[in-house]
């Protein structure tokens, strides 16, 4: 265990140096733009193949962690050589800044993942290390030079063997993320899709559309933000929406199991092997889930249009209609709007990362005046295919005669929720108050919806017409209120079958 200590805290010191460069580099002012082309007219230069210093390697589902057959552009014989395959899709995978200049090992992981989903397609790597591993701000200048490497590339190949554009998705990280947008920008046709996982904050997040993603850039911009912690400008992911839908996981700041402590328990278990990935947890986790979305189709994780992350966290947007809900990931529905699309989901923290999201609507009431701030409150949620009991939440207000409402999540599928118990938890606290204040609120009803279902259910006490939530007291039970099965969907049914009837009657007559 000294051993490991000792690890550990040469670790830590490792990683804070790590953040040092990267916060004084990220604060230090952008090189001037040297490499601005966007002002010339001439399209000339996307001929010019001289000069392109990225390289562009076909890996294989065989050996996805290495580079073995590289497609040059200029030499159509490379194309062939590298068995790519003409009559299916092309993922162009595009990394971001590197400390170490070598290829971190998510490279791998996604290369195989998108085999695993897409068997015969091509998975193509862009190797620009030498430029990605300078001073982050170099490193960040030469986004322009890789994305027009990445579109004279993309160019040659539409000339060379007339390969669709609508077969092309380049899925960028980090600074990648931008290089793709600048190769969509330029190139002669739109490609059909551009990924971009949590792409790169820093220089990026008031800088114009030509040098950024931005939706224009393709014909389906998705952007997953996933590090977007901090004052705008230093967060390591860009704040602002790019995309036609930016999806902000857990409000897109940072992730779940991502914080310092469990930071250092994985570097003592599983050592320096993961460092990237231990460091960039938040960050990197754009890519996991996307990962999980190729590998995992059968736990599609859903998310939902929503103004912010607090507005979410209430519960209320957890509606499907009109395109307001989507799949993230790999099989998003391609929803274009004029303005970008924010939507939000919460996830777990490990892969299979898909949870269930419910809003809990409840109406409290009193005849005293209540009047109480963050009580913590569990609920447990019992379903046709499962439970899950006392999931914690902080009620911010509990005020008399309002209704509230909140958000809470399942890593398990529970099906159809049948029953709802609540208690009040009192803080450990001794109060003056409780002595002459009542605390307890009267129930009559609770309303669940369910993101994932789409359902709307009602439920009351189990036994009496109220329930009597009292803090530091028993949990109350609801269950699924019996008259009032009438949640909309069964309103609607019930009028469609009185409707049905009469004019069932009316042909009979006929
Ligand atoms: C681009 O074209 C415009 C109008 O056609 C012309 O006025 C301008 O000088 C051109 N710029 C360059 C750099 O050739
Ligand atoms: C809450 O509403 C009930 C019924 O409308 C009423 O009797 C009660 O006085 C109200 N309580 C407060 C604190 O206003
Ligand atoms: C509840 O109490 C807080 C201070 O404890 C006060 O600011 C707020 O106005 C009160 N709200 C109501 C509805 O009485």
């Amino acid at each position: 265990t000294i051993n490991n200590m000792g690890a550990g805290r040469d670790i830590l010191a490792i990683v804070w140096i790590y953040l040092a460069c990267v916060s004084t580099s990220f604060s230090a002012t952008t090189e001037s733009d040297s490499f601005d082309y966007t002002t010339t007219n001439s399209t000339d230069w996307i001929e010019d193949l001289t000069d392109i210093e990225s390289k562009f390697s076909l890996r294989t589902a065989e050996t996805p962690d290495d580079d073995l057959c590289y497609i040059v552009p200029g030499q159509p014989e490379t194309i062939r050589e590298c068995d790519f395959n003409t009559d299916t899709k092309t993922f162009i995978v595009i990394h971001g800044w590197t400390v170490t200049g070598m290829f971190e090992s998510w490279v791998r992981k996604l290369v195989s993942a998108l085999y695993e989903r897409e068997p015969t397609a091509n998975v193509i790597v862009v190797d620009w290390l030498w430029r990605a591993q300078q001073h982050y701000p170099t490193s960040a200048a030469y986004t322009k030079l890789v994305g027009r490497d990445v579109a004279k590339f993309v160019n040659w190949m539409q000339d060379e063997i007339n390969y669709p554009w609508e077969k092309i998705h380049l899925l960028g990280y980090s600074l990648g993320a931008h290089v793709a947008g600048i190769a969509g920008l330029l190139t002669k046709n739109k490609v059909q899709r551009i990924t971009g996982l949590d792409p790169a904050g820093p220089t990026f997040e008031y800088a114009d559309a030509q040098s950024t993603l931005s939706p224009d850039d393709a014909n389906f911009v998705d952007v997953l933000h996933t590090n977007t912690r901090g004052s705008p400008d230093r967060s390591i992911g860009i704040q602002r929406p790019v995309g036609h839908v930016d999806i902000y996981p857990n409000g897109g700041t940072f992730q779940p199991g991502c914080d310092l402590q469990k930071t250092m328990k994985m570097i003592v278990s599983t050592g320096f092997s993961n460092m990237d990935q231990i460091v960039k947890c938040s960050h990197e986790r754009s890519i996991h889930l996307f990962i999980d979305s190729l590998v995992n189709g059968e736990k599609q994780s859903m998310a939902y249009r929503c103004n912010s992350k607090d507005t979410f966290d209430k519960g209320v947007c957890l509606s499907c209609r009109k395109n307001r809900c989507n799949k993230l990931g790999y099989e998003i529905n391609k929803v274009r709007t004029r303005r970008s699309t924010k939507m939000y989901l919460k996830t777990r923290e490990i892969m299979p990362f898909k949870v269930f999201h419910y809003q809990v609507k409840v109406h409290f009431f009193s005849k005293d005046l209540l009047n109480f701030t963050e009580q913590p409150i569990r609920v447990s949620l019992y379903g046709t295919h499962g439970e899950k009991e006392d999931l914690a939440y902080v009620m911010p207000v509990m005020n008399s005669n309002t209704t509230v409402s909140f958000l809470l999540t399942t890593d398990v599928d529970i099906g159809d929720v049948l029953m709802v118990k609540m208690i009040w938890d009192k803080d450990s606290l001794f109060s003056w108050s409780d002595w002459w204040k009542s605390s307890t609120f009267h129930i009559r009803q609770l309303r669940i919806k369910a993101g994932e279902t789409q359902a709307r259910v009602f439920f009351r006490p189990k036994e009496a017409e109220f329930a009597y939530l009292k803090r530091g007291g028993d949990q109350v039970v609801f269950v699924k209120s019996k008259e009032d099965q009438s949640s909309r969907k069964q309103e609607r049914l019930h009028k469609l079958k009185m409707h049905g009837s009469f004019f069932k009657q009316k042909n009979d007559m006929d």
